[in-house]
């Protein structure tokens, strides 16, 4: 592939029409949820949201479609649940790429001792049609690099591959660890544009809480109890310590748009993804701390449409339901792509 011509042509158009250079749609949890065979949903607006979600998505004319971990649910197995994420894609016509992070809850039923890692892991890769993408993957593996073919732009997809318990094991190994590391060096050598999706959030540092006074105890540490480093999520931390630059979409605590805690530029510039299948809101516990409120209303379903210009993204907030824009919810990362400018 000649990137240099197709980067002369994606800036013909961004100049001549001040058009992003291409837009795609973030989500994160979508949650489908057949718990018991549809007895014990908990994410009970899941499926409908999805479905609305991509009707919007079409209207919009995204270019195509990141989400950023838990497509299912998986309390009781997760094969239905992959069924039916993708008996709803298909019926909805959709017919653009989406690319998936592989989150905490895509290996639940593992902790259950329902099935075992592998096998969740191997899920992942059949129902996300993984081999049947243009997809840069080692062989078995559940992370992955896209490149964005009319800027050149990198998207890294991470996957939580040890397990469901995210706040009390190392998440990564040192494979995934040397090849992240090994792409956002080679992001910097050819002036690229990278994006992270990877779903959890860092505990006490991160998008999606309150720094200070967290309200999710589930989010990834950098140590254990007793202050020993998780290696490796350290690492991932360091790793975007040394790359401010990168832009990391999590997902994980599900917190709404609304508490404004979906942007911060430490360790890079990071940005929180509400649940799709509903949003948690954050309230106070009257003893001077937090905790989640997992009412689910069924009056919103959160993500962002991401316009990508060669100095700048704007994830403009949107509730899929309502198709209807969040202007206050807006955030505008100064990043620049690879390309020279117009
Ligand atoms: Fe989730
Ligand atoms: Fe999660």
């Amino acid at each position: 592939m000649d990137i240099s011509l197709l980067r002369e042509a994606a800036l013909l158009g961004d100049s001549m029409s001040n058009q992003p250079l291409y837009r795609f749609a973030a989500i994160s949890d979508i949650h489908i949820d057949l718990e018991n065979g549809g007895k014990n949903t908990y994410f009970i607006h899941a499926e409908e949201n999805f479905r609305h979600a991509l009707e919007i998505i079409k209207l919009h004319q995204c270019d195509f479609i990141i989400s950023a971990g838990d497509q299912v649910t998986n309390a009781s197995g997760a094969e239905e649940e992959w069924r039916r994420y993708r008996q709803i894609i298909d019926e909805s016509g959709y017919d653009g790429l989406i690319l998936e992070a592989m989150g905490n809850h895509e290996t639940r039923s593992a902790k259950y001792g329902l099935n075992s890692l592998d096998d969740c892991r191997r899920d992942f890769i059949r129902y996300t049609k993984l081999g049947e993408k243009s997809i840069a993957r080692q062989p078995g593996k559940t992370y992955y690099a896209y490149t964005e073919p009319n800027s050149g732009d990198v998207f890294l997809f991470l996957s939580l591959e040890n397990g469901v318990s995210t706040n009390e094991i190392d998440n990564f190994s040192d494979d995934q660890m040397d090849w992240v590391e090994q792409q956002l060096k080679a992001g910097d050598q050819d002036d690229r544009r990278v994006f992270l999706i990877q779903h959890a959030n860092l505990y006490g540092l991160g998008v999606g809480d309150d720094k200070n006074r967290p309200a999710y105890a589930g989010a990834l540490r950098t140590h254990d109890k007793n202050n020993q480093p998780f290696v490796n999520n350290l690492r991932f931390y360091h790793l975007l310590c040394n790359h401010p630059e990168t832009i990391w979409m999590s997902g994980h605590t599900h917190v709404d748009l609304r508490d404004r805690l979906n942007y911060t530029d430490h360790p890079c510039h990071t940005l929180h993804i509400p649940a799709l299948s509903g949003s948690t809101r954050i309230v106070s516990d009257h003893g001077g701390g937090h905790i989640l409120d997992r009412t689910f209303t069924g009056d919103n379903a959160q993500g962002y449409i991401v316009d990508v210009f060669y100095d700048r993204v704007i994830f403009k907030g949107i509730d899929f339901l309502s198709d209807t824009y969040y202007s206050d919810f807006t955030y505008t990362v100064e990043s620049r792509s690879g390309l020279q400018q117009p």
